[in-house]
């Protein structure tokens, strides 16, 4: 049986987007359209639903969405183009390209040729690099989602010890990054552990809060983690559309707090793509 609080990301992402929908509202009454402008290349299913979800979100929020649909066999300058054009349209504030992109593409290259600003993923070298400074920017959503996460619950972060399993550039790294800075919602010890040490278990058993960012379905087990604890699952793998977590079901038993395993921090990303976007045409604007 559980004893675990539950952590559901639904009820932080509604806080987020009404504040959202606030700001979008301010924009508009001083006569400021916001656009948030998205790039699909190719004819993935999944991806075509993932921007058509994003789309009508974006809608519902008020944003405008311009859309450029490149095909499967679109060249790296067909994209950079496709960046460009958006970047240079003073009616376009935000800028989303939806990942992944077909092989021969290179997402790096086009992440580097978006203006960093308009950046709503928070991918963008330059943000990395202010992140990592504690510049103000965009920041990446799923690392953004769950320091909201935290906050909303109540769950001190400051001073305490977070593990995170995982140093990926999406999720592990750049939450890293934004746990130890210093700010009320952050302030942490931060220890991130990966392949290279083979004895992460040592770590992660001794974690007030744990972070898995993986993407090894079933990694986090009830032996690796102190009773307890909070314990955050962002890594996931998909098997056709089946949501496989790093962390197991059976953690709940011993964990104090703990995201579900649907719905935990899913929604939060998505929320953060829409902070990021209507904060950029505020900067854009202001
Ligand atoms: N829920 C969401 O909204 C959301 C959004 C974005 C991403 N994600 C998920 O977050 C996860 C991480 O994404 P990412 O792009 O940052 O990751 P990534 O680049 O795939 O990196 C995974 C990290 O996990 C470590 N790792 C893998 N297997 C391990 C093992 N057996 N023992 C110890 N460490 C291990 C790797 O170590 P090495 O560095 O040593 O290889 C690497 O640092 C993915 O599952 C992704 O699907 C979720």
């Amino acid at each position: 049986m559980s004893n675990a609080r539950m952590l559901p990301g639904g009820p932080v992402a509604e806080q987020i987007l009404a504040d959202v929908a606030e700001r979008v509202a301010a924009l508009k009454a001083r006569g400021v359209e916001p656009a948030l402008a998205t790039i699909l290349v190719g004819d993935d299913d999944a991806s075509a639903g993932y921007i058509r979800i994003k789309q009508k979100q974006a809608a519902e929020l008020g944003f405008v969405s311009p859309h450029a649909h490149l095909p499967a066999t679109a060249t790296q300058e067909d994209l950079h183009a496709a960046i460009k054009g958006f970047n240079d349209d003073p009616k376009v504030h935000g800028l989303l390209i939806q990942y992944p992109i077909p092989g021969h593409l290179d997402y790096e290259a086009a992440l580097a040729t978006m203006d960093p600003d308009m950046d709503v993923d928070g991918m963008h070298p330059l943000n990395m690099g202010r992140l990592a400074l504690g510049m103000p920017g965009p920041l990446p959503c799923t690392p953004a989602g769950i320091e909201a996460l935290l906050a909303f619950y109540e769950i001190p972060v400051a001073g305490r010890d977070v593990v995170i399993l995982g140093r990926g550039a999406t999720l592990g790294r750049p939450l890293s990054l934004l746990l130890s800075l210093k700010r009320p919602t952050a302030n942490a010890a931060v220890t991130v552990v990966h392949t290279g040490v083979p004895d992460w278990a040592d770590y992660t058993r001794r974690a007030e809060i744990l972070i898995a960012a993986a993407g090894v379905p079933g990694i986090i087990q009830p032996e690796h983690v102190k009773p307890g604890a909070v314990v955050v699952g962002g890594g996931v793998r998909y098997e056709g559309r089946r949501l496989l977590p790093d962390v197991d079901e059976s953690v709940e038993k011993v964990a104090g707090a703990i995201t579900p395993r649907v719905g935990g921090v899913g929604p939060t990303t998505v929320a953060m793509l829409f902070r990021n976007a209507v904060a950029a045409a505020e900067r854009a604007t202001s």
